[in-house]
């Protein structure tokens, strides 16, 4: 058996070496391809999955850490190295047109938004969207002063010097109606022989290949060292400007034409249409087209060509009214399914990934492919050993389409999505809406407090402010104190200041640490052994269960040993005739089926008992003293909205409901008094409607006396 398919905690020693060199060297290649070629060869998830398992196994075995370990590299993303460039105007995205009738939609839309009608003309440009990266070139008296990245549409990064290398870039425009300032943009690009020739190079070299053009193109762009970017031949072409101090015509076609003037590269393919028949003609012999080019299209772009109705249309959401792309459909290509992966969420979803033998499609090299859930596996009836159609549409996950029936191997049973959670081995569930009968489509491991798929996510939760709030113990520790292998369960944290003491790298040798910053840290969490039944409900991270659930459970049971056995008594209550826990939860105002569930679930599994117990010896657990009883505000149904400035929005609920009343988000003719502070809308008019009491910030904590 190979190590990698090994479990954690089933590895002997040699082993987890082994596998720990193994990991060291996929993920140090997954991170090369990722920060310098900008082309990740995996999805996150499993890059994620890689880190984990990295992670637990020098859990196990310490001693096995590798100097080169790629723990010692958390978060080890290359610092910014480029200076931010920010635009003169936005850089915006375009929506999307799938079949002719949303290009059809998108010409009615903007005739009616113009109020045009049928006899009007409404010209349109049609050219092949670039599937490259695109760029903005801020020309000012005719030169080149900076060319930038997109970025987030708002700030790129300034690559001038990098820009500058290509040909069809000029430093200098000149000709007629030049504007003092214009931003010029465009897409840059890697023509398919130059990427041959250059991939070529990279394997001579010992490099690894690029996956595709638009990486290539991405990555050379973004080299420091433009010495590098002058030997990747990249090329660009100019469709869009942005901020201008004029603009040398009054139609899309004409401004392109005069950038060709002054000397830009345009796409020759540009053309005017009449009308959507015209376009769609277009978009056909681009298409037949589309294989002869040297150069990777992925649909054609649509504008409307005069500048006033542009003007007019204006823009929602970072993409203009008046621009489309009708993109080409997805390709596809056909493999064998090797095998079916389930990798485990960091919010416990389990979730199948496809492992396919590599093929290409569209020119990206596919292995992986997501299958969504078990539901869709046995919908399409996916077998390992079937031959499936794979589909990949621009820089999304490659799906599943179908599979080819009469090509499936007489050995091919259904597959069985495993019920036990791959990660961690605890029962995964899948949720049943109490009230509707829904199966929920996700299964999810039920494992939170020990699943280490789950860990950080729920350690960090367990520290959060309304939980555990402990001084000094933010995410970020939590992340690095997993890593290191000193907490990987919430009881862990409360451990920690016992075996430090007798580690041989006490905290406050390592990196970021000193004896005060640790003494301190340990002070904290002492001073968090006692805590307040609510926040530990609360802490524990159980699904549905947030502070208000939590309160009202505390409320109700009084004490951690009370809470706890009646869960314990909830859990095995599922399935008998008698259910008096049940039905005392449901009988609490404000607890309903889904919580119910969501509480039968947690406590079921055995680990996380295991792991409340030992909580619960080394956290002493406050009494629920109901308080407020007699409160003027005790029984009453309060809604809060708008800002509040004094006190947070949670902490005026907490007080509320510690002075017994209930706190709703909706106004209604049951609600008693609303809370409105600045900017409240539509609640405090239906409060006004209504004729509920009002009061503002002032006024509530004059009434709650302070
Ligand atoms: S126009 C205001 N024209 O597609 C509209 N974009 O999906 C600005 N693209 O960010 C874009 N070819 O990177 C336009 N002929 C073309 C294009 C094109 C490729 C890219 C561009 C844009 C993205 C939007």
């Amino acid at each position: 058996m190979k190590t990698q398919s090994i479990e954690v905690a089933a590895l002997t020693e040699p082993q987890a070496e082994v596998e720990l060199a193994r990991l060291a060297a996929e993920i140090k290649a997954h991170d090369e391809r990722y920060y310098q070629q900008d082309k990740p060869a995996v999805p996150d998830a499993e890059y994620d999955a890689l880190r984990l398992r990295n992670a637990e196994i020098e859990a196990r075995f310490p001693q096995l850490r590798r100097p080169d370990s790629p723990s010692l590299r958390v978060g080890a993303a290359p610092a910014e190295a480029f200076e931010k460039a920010p635009h003169g105007q936005p850089m915006l995205s375009l929506d999307n047109a799938f079949d002719e009738q949303d290009v059809a939609d998108f010409c009615a839309r903007i005739r009616r938004f113009l109020g045009l009608d049928q006899a009007e003309p409404l010209v349109l440009t049609a050219e092949p969207k670039i599937d490259g990266v695109s760029a903005n070139l801020r020309y000012e008296k005719g030169r080149l002063v900076r060319g930038a990245t997109r970025g987030d549409g708002l700030v790129g990064e300034n690559v001038t010097a990098n820009l500058l290398t290509i040909s069809d870039i000029p430093e200098f425009l000149a000709g007629d109606r030049l504007p003092d300032v214009i931003e010029v943009r465009g897409e840059v690009y890697m023509s398919h022989a130059d990427f041959a020739v250059l991939n070529e190079n990279q394997l001579a070299a010992g490099k690894p290949a690029f996956m595709n053009p638009r990486n290539a193109a991405a990555g050379s762009l973004r080299q420091l060292d433009s010495g590098i970017t002058a030997a990747r031949p990249l090329r660009f072409f100019a469709y869009a400007w942005g901020e201008a101090q004029s603009v040398p015509a009054d139609t899309q076609m004409d401004v392109i034409q005069a950038f060709s003037g002054w000397g830009l590269t345009i796409n020759p393919l540009m053309r005017r249409c009449a009308d959507v028949a015209e376009l769609l003609a277009a978009y056909s012999e681009f298409t037949a087209l589309r294989p002869t080019l040297d150069y990777d299209i992925d649909g054609v772009v649509y504008k409307v060509d005069r500048l006033d109705y542009q003007q007019r249309l204006g823009t929602v959401s970072r993409a203009p009214r008046w621009a489309i792309a009708h993109k080409f459909p997805a390709e596809q290509a056909q493999t064998v399914l090797e095998d079916i992966d389930i990798q485990v969420g960091r919010t416990g979803a389990l979730t199948p990934v496809a492992k396919l033998r590599p093929v290409t499609v569209g020119g990206v090299v596919v292995s992986n492919a997501t299958l969504h859930n078990e539901d869709e596996i046995a919908r399409k009836d996916v077998r390992i050993g079937d031959t499936v159609v794979v589909q990949r549409a621009g820089d999304v996950i490659p799906q599943i389409v179908r599979v080819l029936a009469d090509q499936r191997p007489e050995t091919a049973v259904p597959f069985q999505f495993p019920q036990l959670c791959p990660a961690c081995g605890s029962h995964a569930e899948r949720e049943t809406n109490k009230s509707t009968g829904k199966t929920d489509v996700v299964r999810r491991c039920s494992g939170g407090l020990i699943c280490p798929a789950q860990a950080v996510e729920r350690l960090k939760h367990f520290v959060s402010r309304d939980a555990f709030d402990i001084d000094g113990l933010g995410s970020k520790q939590v992340e690095a104190f997993y890593v290191l292998g000193l907490v990987q369960r919430p009881s862990d944290i409360f451990t920690l200041a016992a075996r430090d003491k007798g580690s041989l790298t006490p905290l406050s040798k390592r990196e970021g640490w000193g004896t005060q910053s640790a003494n301190n840290l340990f002070a904290a969490i002492a001073a968090r052994q006692q805590i307040e039944l609510p926040r530990f409900i609360y802490a524990l991270g159980i699904r549905y269960v947030g502070q208000m659930t939590a309160r009202l459970l505390a409320k109700h049971f009084g004490t951690a040993v009370k809470f706890v056995s009646a869960m314990q008594q909830l859990a095995a209550e599922v399935g008998q005739e008698e259910q008096p826990v049940h039905e005392t939860l449901l009988a609490i105002d404000g607890i309903g089926p889904a919580v119910l569930g969501a509480l039968e679930i947690f406590f079921s599994e055995p680990h996380n008992r295991e792991e409340i117990s030992e909580l619960l010896k080394l956290v002493e657990v406050g009494e629920f003293i109901q308080s407020g009883q007699q409160s003027t505000i005790s029984g009453k149904t309060i809604v809060f909205t708008g800002k509040l400035e004094k006190v947070t929005r949670n902490e005026a609920k907490a007080k509320a409901e510690a002075l017994g009343a209930k706190v709703s988000s909706a106004v209604s003719a049951k609600t008693d008094l609303v809370v409105a502070g600045p900017g409240a809308g539509s609640k405090l008019k239906k409060a006004q409607e209504l004729d509920v009491e009002t009061i503002d910030e002032d006024g509530w904590l004059d009434l709650i006396g302070g």
